[in-house]
C-alpha cells in the first residue's frame, strides 16, 4: 500500500548471523548479520521455493536447507552442489536482494521500486535524542490482531486514553467529562507532530515511582511518521520518557508493534535499571493489550483514508486527519471496498 519508504522491519539487537524470517505485507523475507552488516533477501529459494530462512549462513552467504544453494549477500546463487563445478549458474538463480539501514536500535529495509536512485527514497525520521541515549534503550513487543493502519491511528489517538487506559493513567474527572485542549499538529512532508496538556491524577508504573502526584505541566508528545513508525513522549516536568513504536504490517490483520524506550530520570542506578525497563514493557504491553480490544474490532479492517465521509472525524481528531492526509497522498492503490451491508449503521 505504502511503496518506496523505508520500514523499520525488527529490532537490531534481534538480528544476529542465524537466518530469521521477516513477515512483511504478506510478503516472506529473510534477515540475517555477518559483520556488523544486515543482508535481507527474499525468502523463498530461486531452486523450488523452500524457505531460506530454515537454512544456515556461510560468512556472508546464506545456504538454502533443502538441496543446499549457497546465495551471496547480494542474491546471487553462487554455488549448486548437485550440478558438477564446470556447469554455468543459471543467471536466473538469483533472490532479490534489499537495501537496509540500522538506527535507533531498529532495522530499516526499503520496500519498493529498486531502481528507485537513493537519493529520491523518502528519508529515515529524524529522532536525534535516539541516536546516543544516556543508557541502552529498553525494548518491548506486543502482536495486534489488527491492520497497522489502526494501530498507527491508534499510537497517536489522543481521545481514546482515558476512556480505554482509564485504568493506568486515571484522570481527574469522569472521562466524559473530560475534554481535550485545542492542539496544533505540524505537518510535515511524511510526517506530523502534535504536543497537548494531559490531565492526570494515578499513575502507574514508571511514571508513578517518579512523580507521586499529578503535575500541572505534564504533557503528551504525539508524532507519527510514514510508513510505520509513531511517536510518543510523556513528560512531567523535567522527567520524560520517549518511545519508538515500529508497527510492523505482517499482513492485514496482524501487526507486530516494537518500541524502543529511552527516559532522562534513573539512568545511573543498575539494578533500577532493569527493574524499571521491565517496568515499562510491562506497562506498554498491558496499555497495547488495552487498545488491541477495540482497535480490531473496527470496521473497515483499514484506516478509510480515501473515502473521508466514511468515518466521522471532528476537531479533537486532528492528529488523524493529518495521518489520512498523508496515506491519500502516498498510498498507491485504494482501500478494497467493503460491501455496502458492511457500512456501520446511522444511529438516530
Ligand atoms: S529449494 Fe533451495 S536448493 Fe532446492
Ligand atoms: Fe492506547
Amino acid at each position: 500500500m505504502l511503496k518506496n519508504f523505508w520500514y523499520a522491519v525488527e529490532l537490531s539487537h534481534e538480528v544476529g548471523s542465524e537466518p530469521k524470517l521477516l513477515k512483511l505485507l504478506g510478503k516472506e523475507y529473510v534477515l540475517y548479520r555477518h559483520q556488523g552488516q544486515v543482508i535481507a533477501l527474499d525468502n523463498q529459494c530461486a531452486h523450488r521455493g523452500a524457505s531460506l530462512a530454515m537454512g544456515w549462513t556461510e560468512n556472508d552467504c546464506l545456504r538454502c536447507p533443502y538441496h543446499g544453494w549457497r546465495y551471496e549477500a547480494d542474491g546471487r546463487c553462487s554455488h549448486i552442489p548437485a550440478d558438477s563445478p564446470e556447469t554455468p549458474i543459471p543467471k536466473r538463480a538469483r533472490v532479490q536482494s534489499y537495501p537496509i539501514q540500522e538506527r535507533y536500535g531498529l532495522v530499516w529495509m526499503f520496500v519498493g521500486d529498486l531502481d528507485l536512485p537513493a537519493d529520491r527514497r523518502p528519508p529515515i525520521p529524524e529522532f536525534p535524542q535516539f541516536e546516543s541515549p544516556e543508557r541502552p534503550p529498553a525494548f518491548s513487543r506486543y502482536t495486534f490482531n489488527a491492520h497497522f493502519t489502526r494501530t498507527m491511528e491508534n499510537g497517536i489517538d489522543a481521545a481514546h486514553a482515558l476512556f480505554v487506559h482509564k485504568g493506568a493513567i486515571g484522570t481527574s474527572k469522569a472521562p466524559q467529562d473530560t475534554e481535550i485542549e485545542e492542539y496544533d499538529v505540524e505537518m510535515g512532508e511524511y510526517e506530523m507532530s502534535a504536543s497537548l496538556e494531559i490531565k492526570v491524577n494515578r499513575l502507574n508504573g514508571i511514571m508513578r515511582f517518579v512523580m507521586q502526584q499529578d503535575d500541572p505541566d505534564a504533557r503528551k508528545g504525539y508524532r507519527f511518521a510514514l510508513p510505520n513508525i509513531t511517536y510518543s513522549s510523556v513528560q512531567f516536568g523535567r522527567f520524560k520518557l520517549e518511545s519508538i513504536l515500529a508497527h510492523i504490517p505482517v499482513d492485514d490483520n496482524t501487526t507486530i508493534v516494537k518500541s524502543v524506550n529511552i527516559r532522562n530520570f534513573l539512568n545511573h542506578t543498575p539494578i533500577l535499571n532493569i527493574w524499571l525497563d521491565r517496568n515499562t514493557a510491562q506497562v506498554g504491553n498491558n496499555i497495547l493489550k488495552e487498545d488491541d480490544v477495540v482497535v480490531k474490532t473496527q470496521s473497515p479492517r483499514y484506516a478509510p483514508f480515501n473515502e473521508m465521509g466514511r468515518e466521522l472525524l471532528v476537531a479533537s481528531d486532528a492528529t488523524l486527519i493529518a495521518y489520512r492526509k498523508l496515506l491519500k497522498k502516498y498510498a498507491d492503490q485504494p482501500i478494497e471496498s467493503e460491501k455496502p451491508s458492511e457500512k456501520p449503521q446511522v444511529m438516530v
